[in-house]
């Protein structure tokens, strides 16, 4: 089973060197430690012989082998590996944002028959296919273990059992390789992705994450420093997504969203008069139960029967369900887009300098999202960042650049052993906030579900910059 690491344990994976000494260019000298690492940084300021030297990046060694110094920027090459949910996927990706492959194995099949991610079967999916996913991208790119820096996983948010089967993976490879490590925030790569496509895109940004298990609107002030300006009191909006297309009988082989969003266009959106969720909470939270309800209901009004297939539906049935469809989005991305005012609102007065809205996770995919929101960020003259639909939905370069960005920093972990020992306790991370709670925006409907297992990244980020 997944373990959960205590808070001592927990911040010394933040392996954290300022900034400042990172960027400063270091000759390479074998070190025991990381805090001896540092202590070098910080004596190798001042040395005009050091200086001179100035195309690597930090380096560290643990106390098996030294690692290679490998050139700054550029140059890294970076595997990332994405196990949390329903899609293996693993990437290579550049310092400089080329991505050299991406290869993703989806598991919509089995979403497509239980309706859902069932843990137990999703774990046996990853298992069954995750050495040839990364197998493959390291092919397509033409590399191999040994032309790697550094190999990025996601530890959380997601389900524990299926994690696992990703962090087994990065620290075999790891291990293999001599490799450092670096433990990736699902939700934090979902955002930073942009910033691959964006090079424009600078801290701080407010963005939107929309999936299928979460539904966050952040202030990126850093990065690993973020506030949470709203989350769902309960479901996610791909998760309504999802549920809508399989009572309305769709095709999710390529999940919910897809099939709802098309359908949609065939649809009147202001047949349904679905009321939208939470309009007297003066806040930036989202709801999609209550929508969801809403939806089932309309089905059974106009008796729709999810068995019989949209394909085999009657016209008349077929037009039913594309103006539940239709009226369905329009209110779940109304809800959006209320919340998204408010939270601009919001940011803009906490960070004025804000000048884009990043929207991304598996929904932003969608054109209709993207579109509405557009115009709301013009009304405030900012700017929406969508990262194209491959790395809205999960994949593996987010995990890779997010990697990166965090390398960068120093917020990596020592190469593993070549292999773990069986009792090895994994730090997995299933429920992990990205960012503190803002203050003023705190709601009085809450879920009993938000119980938290684990620090947000944000105050371990904080309390390791504290401890420098
Ligand atoms: O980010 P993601 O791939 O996985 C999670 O972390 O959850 O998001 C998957 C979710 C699913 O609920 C899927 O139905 C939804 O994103 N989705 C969409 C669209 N494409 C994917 N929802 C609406 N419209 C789309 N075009
Ligand atoms: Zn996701």
């Amino acid at each position: 089973m997944s373990s959960v690491l205590t808070l001592p344990s927990t911040f010394s994976r933040l392996n954290l060197v300022p900034k400042s000494l990172i960027t400063i260019p270091l000759a390479f000298k074998p070190l025991n430690l990381l805090k001896s690492h540092k202590q070098q940084q910080a004596r190798s300021l001042n040395s005009p012989r050091l200086s001179s030297l100035n195309s690597f990046t930090t380096h560290f060694s643990t106390s098996r082998s030294s690692v290679s110094p490998k050139p700054f920027h550029d140059d890294l090459v970076v595997l990332g590996i994405e196990t949390s949910c329903d899609d293996t996927a693993a990437a290579i990706v550049r310092g400089n944002g080329e991505i050299l492959s991406q290869v993703v194995s989806s598991q919509a099949d089995l979403l497509a028959r239980y309706g859902g991610v069932a843990p137990k079967m999703a774990e046996e999916a990853h298992s069954q296919v995750i050495d040839q996913v990364v197998q493959e991208a390291l092919d397509k790119s033409g590399l191999t273990g040994r032309d790697l820096s550094a190999v990025a996983v996601t530890i959380g948010p997601g389900l524990s059992l299926c994690l696992r089967v990703g962090v087994q993976k990065a620290r075999r490879v790891a291990g293999s390789f001599n490799l450092p490590i670096i433990s990736v925030h699902h939700m934090e790569a979902h955002a930073l992705v942009a910033r691959l496509i964006e090079k424009e895109l600078q801290f701080p940004f407010m963005a939107l994450l929309i999936s299928g298990g979460h539904n966050l609107l952040v202030l990126a002030h850093d990065l690993g420093q973020y506030t949470q300006l709203g989350t769902t009191i309960d479901d996610a909006i791909g998760e309504a997504f999802d549920k809508t297309a399989k009572w309305l009988g769709l095709d999710m082989r390529k999940s919910g969203g897809p099939a709802v969003e098309q359908i949609a266009q065939e649809g009147d959106a202001e047949s349904v008069r679905f009321s939208i969720p939470m309009k007297q909470h003066k806040d930036c939270n989202f709801s999609f139960a209550g929508l969801k309800t809403q939806v089932r209901l309309a089905i059974a009004s106009k008796n729709i029967e999810a068995k019989v297939p949209i394909s085999c539906a009657s016209s008349q049935d077929r037009s039913s369900r594309a103006d539940i469809a239709a009226s369905f989005q329009r209110v779940a991305v109304l809800h959006l887009e209320e919340r998204c005012e408010r939270a601009i609102e919001w940011a803009l007065k906490i960070e004025p300098s804000i000048k884009h809205l990043v929207v991304s996770g598996g929904v932003a995919s969608n054109q209709y999202v993207r579109a509405r929101l557009d115009r709301v960020v013009k009304k405030y003259s900012l700017q929406l960042v969508c990262p194209p639909p491959k790395l809205c939905t999960d994949n593996g370069v987010m995990i890779a650049w997010t990697g990166i960005e965090n390398f960068r920093v120093g917020r990596y972990d020592p190469p593993p052993p070549a292999n773990d020992p069986e009792d090895f306790m994994y730090d997995l991370r299933p429920r992990w906030p990205l960012g503190e709670e803002y203050a003023e925006g705190r709601s009085e409907a809450r879920s009993l579900r938000r119980a938290r297992v684990h620090p947000s990244l944000t105050s371990l980020v904080q309390a390791s910059l504290q401890q420098q």
